[in-house]
């Protein structure tokens, strides 16, 4: 196995922050390799015996981290919202370390968010080809049909192609409304909200129930726990 990896990869990987990140910090000069300026990110660097610094300090991996959050409704996903709304790091009082959401939440969507600085990890669950599944539990504007749920089950069209098969329950029905379950392996951008929208509903509560094994079980909302070390591993599991 090759020991080299490129240099924008080691600093992600030791946890100091995206690959994007790494590439911009490398860009302005920051990073040295043996006493010399390295501007580029895919530089092959050996870890083992070549020292890197970062703004002159040492790169040393910072512990993996791997939390759980349960966000509120009227918290963004986003480190710094220029308006001053809140954001889901203002829940996170006690975590002292640089941490990522994975994946986001709309504002107006409530449930399970996992935080980490494990890049791999991230990027593993945020991929499509992942098939990660994610658990919702949605209210809609208006009573759903069987053949309406069958749709969503099917993939509907949406502007950026047909949705993947989904695994879909109805909850129960009132007068006017339909409560339903519903299961998807993508992650694109409002797309649950927007599948509801494909059968001319609008979506009126959206929790995030399940990322993978992980419920949102007892937890109250708008607090967080780490994970165990099984679940982490659980989610490391490929397909
Ligand atoms: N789907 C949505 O529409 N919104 C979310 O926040 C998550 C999934």
């Amino acid at each position: 196995m090759q020991p080299t990896k490129t240099l924008d990869r080691i600093l992600s990987k030791a946890g100091l922050g995206s690959r994007t990140e790494a590439r911009r910090w490398i860009g302005q000069g920051r990073v040295e390799v043996d006493g010399k300026k390295v501007l580029s990110p895919e530089a092959w660097i050996d870890p083992a015996v070549q020292k890197i610094t970062v703004d002159g300090k040492p790169l040393i991996a910072a512990p993996k981290r791997y939390v759980l959050l349960y966000k509120p409704k009227g918290y963004l996903t986003t480190a710094k919202d220029p308006e001053g709304r809140p954001t889901v790091y203002d829940l996170l009082t006690e975590i002292k370390q640089k941490i990522t959401y994975v994946g986001r939440l709309d504002a107006d969507t409530s449930g399970l968010l996992l935080m980490t600085n494990d890049n791999d990890l991230s990027e593993h669950l945020t991929n499509p080809e992942s098939h990660v599944p994610k658990t919702y539990l949605v209210k809609s504007s208006k009573l759903l049909t069987d053949a309406d749920l069958d749709r969503l089950r099917k993939g509907v069209e949406l502007e950026d192609g047909m949705t993947r098969p989904a695994i879909v329950t109805r909850v129960r029905d009132n007068e006017k409304y339909t409560h339903l379950e519903i299961t998807i392996t993508e992650g694109r951008n409002r797309q649950v909200r927007r599948m509801i929208e494909a059968l001319g509903a609008v979506t009126l509560k959206l929790v995030r129930t399940k990322i993978g094994q992980l419920e949102i079980g007892g937890m109250q909302i708008g607090t967080y726990r780490d994970l165990a070390e099984r679940e982490v591993q659980l989610l490391r599991r490929k397909k």
